[in-house]
């Protein structure tokens, strides 16, 4: 900040400073209104340059362009007030206190000039337009912008760098389209010159164009039209087409006499042949085409052919009479008056002479035809005077006597409904309307005017005209009205209401196939809430489609509410007379979950739990299970202490439903014991039993050689084996086996004999060596200790108890069996 500072504390210094004399750096004494005078050219502009404090002063000049002010001595200021017209021009105020100190300013000027701004618009090809905004004449062009604005909304802005002190002319091209949805938009271009406070505040603003959407030409309709007109009648054919910007149109019929006329109505005259004319209406966009046939009809010609002009008798002269009004128009059998007068003095009879109401009086100047109801359709009457000389006069008033028709109606020419797609002629017959001369038939589909067609006839007396529409019908025709309008243009001096009747509307049957406006694909209901019927599958068709539903190629009863089997691939068949359309739906039906579960389970122990009781459901349920009332997760694989009382919930959006169950695991029997020896002493009672666990409980059972001595008994859950006063045959294998649904398992005793005298002698031998031994021991502590008199007790207790032994193990072992058992 401090070096800018310094920087421009020099640039100053050094302007002060002049070449004629010197300028202190310290001095600051001028004081500019703006060291910038912004100024518009040919504007008056006052600048003012003031001494800062009271100094004695030698001279004080400004200078301005072509213009210098001093002063000298008494004011501390000088001040220009001109009209610059200099583009480049520059300024200065200088101040000189004496010979040695002189210092100056430079004053920077800026002349601008505010532009003049035009909108122009062109038409690009396609739907677009080509904009320019042409600025004249601003100055200077760095500081310019040309805006532009679409509907109030700046769309887009452009500047200039170039530096040019002098006016330019600059423009800003832009393409826009207008898209038809927006109808129309405003365009705008606007001029600012951005000079700050003290340039131009406003911007020049260009004049706004309303651009419309571009479009091809179009017809209200399709339809091209017929007329049937009497031969020698003038027609006029009418080919309106909308279109932005405007359609030219052009004419051509098909004898090859090249164009016929540009503009959207084609003049007729004295149609002497049946004829196709096509209209062609084109824009930048595109070109439409619309055909009417002629058809010349011989019936209405001679109708037309039996007027006969009005004779005119040489003799008349027409002589200073006036008839008011001269030319009538009157409904038939409505009054009519008509004066006649003259400003002649020697009119000796004036009069009238007509087939109804005639009359004549001598030395008046103005007679009255008055008739009541006229009921003459070539009513012609004639004011007459005689002069005095005997000379006649006559002037005829124009007569046209009108009547709308008694009846219009339309009509299709074939009675079958129409077919879509196919042509089909509306005749509208007109009944009883006169004259035939400016008669316009109009044809209108719902309100819009689809065909206009002109009759003319020089024929006064009334006649049936018919004029037909030839139009090719679609299905969006069906229902649309029809109506046939006659206008009676009668001129300036008809009613002033247009006489006109028009027809009851027609209402087109167009018998069309079925088509589908919108069918689901896929849908999803839920279980007896739902019936085919409740699907929203519009289709039109007229006449109206009947509907057959199909599931797997059988015809569905469409009233009866889906279950949950009824889900699939749905086709709807729609037919009526005119063909028929077929679509499918695929209908997904969900249901609330069901278990149809067992009361009790089996599982066997280690399997991995399979699904035991799966719910019904759609969507699928969430399952929950629950073990004794408390909720928990099945196990990897069933243990023995799974078993217990399970319920299941299972849940969807739809419902929810529960089982409870008991589940039982299943294991093989299994042993306590294994497999053993047992001896038998003969004479001696031998007691052995067999017993297993497993789920079910096991069946136990012994194999063994049969013997009287042997009994086998059932105590609980074992089987025990007793054989009393054994003998060497009861020695032998005795075969447990344990048998559940699970599985079977076995397990052997051995049954071993054992002499009962070696036995004894055995445990004799044992004896003798353990008293031996501990005698050897007893003897061995004496020697070491003294004090063992104590000792002689207890070793002959140890000694008594020694024959106990074997008893005690004996008994032990049975207990042991019994333990098992
Ligand atoms: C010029 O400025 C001085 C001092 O501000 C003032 O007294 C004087 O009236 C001004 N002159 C004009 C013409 O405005
Ligand atoms: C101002 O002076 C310049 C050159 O000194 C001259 O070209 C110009 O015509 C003068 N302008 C007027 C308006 O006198
Ligand atoms: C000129 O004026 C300046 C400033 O007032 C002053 O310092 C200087 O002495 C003067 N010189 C003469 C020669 O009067
Ligand atoms: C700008 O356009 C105007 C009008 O066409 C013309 O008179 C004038 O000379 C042009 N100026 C320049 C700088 O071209
Ligand atoms: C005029 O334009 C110049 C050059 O673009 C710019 O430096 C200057 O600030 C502008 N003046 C104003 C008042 O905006
Ligand atoms: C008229 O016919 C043209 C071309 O056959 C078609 O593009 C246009 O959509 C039709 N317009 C109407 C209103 O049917
Ligand atoms: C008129 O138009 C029809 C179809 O639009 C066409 O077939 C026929 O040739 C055209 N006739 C002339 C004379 O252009
Ligand atoms: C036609 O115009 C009549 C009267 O203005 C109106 O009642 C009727 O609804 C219109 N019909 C259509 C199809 O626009
Ligand atoms: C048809 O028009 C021609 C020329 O304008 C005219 O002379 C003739 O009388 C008209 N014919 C009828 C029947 O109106
Ligand atoms: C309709 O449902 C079927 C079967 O559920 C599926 O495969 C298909 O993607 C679905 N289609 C749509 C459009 O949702
Ligand atoms: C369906 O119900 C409607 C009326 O509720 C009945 O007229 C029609 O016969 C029924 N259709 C079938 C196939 O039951
Ligand atoms: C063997 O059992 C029988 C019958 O129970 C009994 O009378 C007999 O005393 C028993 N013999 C032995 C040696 O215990």
């Amino acid at each position: 900040m401090l070096p800018l500072r310094l920087l421009s504390l020099l640039l100053l210094s050094s302007s002060l400073c002049d070449a004629g004399g010197t300028c202190p750096p310290t001095l600051n004494l001028l004081i500019l209104d703006s060291p910038v005078v912004i100024t518009e050219y040919g504007k008056n502009t006052l600048v003012n340059c003031t001494m800062e404090e009271e100094e004695d002063l030698k001279e004080m000049t400004l200078v301005l362009g072509n213009d210098t002010a001093e002063s000298s001595g008494y004011e501390s200021f000088v001040f220009i007030n001109t009209k610059l017209t200099d583009w480049n021009a520059k300024g200065e105020c200088k101040i000189k206190l004496n010979e040695s100190v002189e210092c100056s300013q430079e004053i920077e000027v800026i002349v601008y000039k505010t532009p003049e701004v035009f909108l122009s618009v062109n038409l690009k090809e396609k739907a677009n337009y080509k904009l320019q905004c042409d600025v004249f004449n601003a100055a200077p062009v760095q500081n310019l912008t040309i805006k532009w604005y679409k509907n109030d909304e700046q769309i887009h802005a452009k500047s200039f760098s170039e530096t040019i002190r002098t006016p330019v002319n600059e423009s800003s091209m832009l393409e826009v389209s207008v898209s038809r949805e927006a109808n129309d938009a405003q365009f705008r271009c606007e001029a600012q010159l951005e000079l700050g406070p003290s340039g131009p505040l406003l911007p020049v603003v260009s004049q706004t164009h309303t651009l419309s959407a571009l479009y091809p030409p179009e017809f209200m309709s399709n339809h091209s039209g017929s007329i049937t007109v009497p031969k020698g009648d003038n027609i006029s054919l009418s080919c309106e087409a909308d279109g932005i910007p405007s359609p030219e149109y052009q004419w051509t019929v098909d004898d090859g006499q090249g164009i016929l006329d540009n503009s959207s109505k084609l003049s007729i005259i004295k149609v002497n042949r049946s004829a196709t004319y096509n209209c062609t209406a084109t824009n930048e966009l595109g070109s439409i085409t619309l055909s009417v046939n002629v058809h010349v009809s011989e019936v209405t010609t001679t109708a037309a052919a039996a007027a006969t002009p009005r004779p005119l008798t040489p003799v008349q002269q027409v002589c200073d009479l006036t008839t008011t009004p001269p030319e009538v128009v009157v409904k038939f059998g409505d009054p009519v008056q008509i004066n006649c007068s003259t400003s002649r003095a020697d009119v000796d009879v004036l009069g009238w002479e007509s087939s109804v109401g005639g009359n004549s009086k001598r030395n008046y100047s103005l007679v009255t035809l008055e008739i009541k109801k006229l009921e003459d359709w070539k009513f012609q009457p004639s004011c007459f005077s005689t002069l005095n000389n005997g000379k006649q006069c006559m002037e005829n008033p124009v007569i046209h006597v009108y009547k709308t028709p008694d009846f219009v109606s339309v009509s299709a020419e074939s009675h079958r409904p129409i077919t879509d797609g196919s042509k089909c002629e509306l005749r509208c017959d007109i009944y009883n309307v006169a004259p035939v001369h400016g008669l316009t038939v109009k044809w209108y589909k719902d309100n819009k005017t689809v065909f206009t067609g002109n009759l003319s006839s020089s024929d006064v007396t009334p006649h049936n005209l018919s004029s037909s529409l030839f139009a090719t019908f679609d299905k969006s025709d069906n229902g649309s009205l029809f109506r046939c309008e006659v206008e009676l243009q009668l001129g300036s001096k008809g009613p002033e209401f247009v006489p006109s009747a028009v027809s009851e509307p027609y209402t087109a049957v167009v018998h069309y196939r079925p088509f589908i406006k919108d069918c689901p694909r896929n849908f999803t209901a839920e279980e007896n809430k739902f019936s085919v019927n409740d699907l929203s599958c519009t289709t039109d068709g007229n006449p109206p489609p009947d509907v057959k539903w199909y599931l797997n190629g059988e015809q569905v009863n469409t009233n009866k509410t889906l279950s949950w089997t009824d889900s699939g691939v749905y086709t709807a068949k729609f037919t009526n007379s005119e063909g028929n359309i077929s679509t499918s739906v695929f209908i997904t039906v969900e249901y609330s979950p069901s278990l149809t579960c067992e009361m009790h389970y089996e599982v066997k122990v280690n399997e991995k739990p399979k699904t035991l009781c799966e719910p019904k459901g759609l969507p699928t349920p969430n399952i929950v299970w629950f073990k004794n009332g408390k909720e928990t997760i099945l196990p990897e694989r069933w243990s023995k202490n799974n078993s217990g009382n399970y319920s299941l919930k299972a849940q969807n959006k739809h419902g929810g439903a529960e089982h409870k169950f008991y589940l039982d695991v299943l294991y093989a029997p299994e042993f306590k014991e294994k497999n053993t020896s047992k001896y038998l002493i003969p004479g001696g009672n031998v007691t052995f039993g067999c017993r297993a666990e497993g789920n079910p409980s096991p069946e136990i059972k012994w194999s063994f050689r049969r013997a009287d001595n042997l009994k086998e008994t059932t105590e609980g859950r074992q089987k025990i084996i007793t054989i009393t006063g054994a003998t060497s045959t009861n020695a032998g294998f005795y075969i447990c086996a344990a048998t559940n649904k699970v599985g079977t398992v076995t397990r052997t005793v051995t049954l071993a004999e054992r002499d009962k005298t070696s036995g004894s002698f055995i445990w004799l031998v044992i004896l003798l060596v353990i008293l031996i031994v501990l005698g050897l021991l007893f003897l061995f502590f004496c020697y070491r200790k003294k004090k063992c008199g104590q000792y002689t007790f207890v070793s002959s207790t140890d000694r008594s108890s020694i024959p106990m032994t074997a008893n005690s193990a004996a008994g032990k072992t049975s207990a042991d069996i019994n333990n098992s058992l």
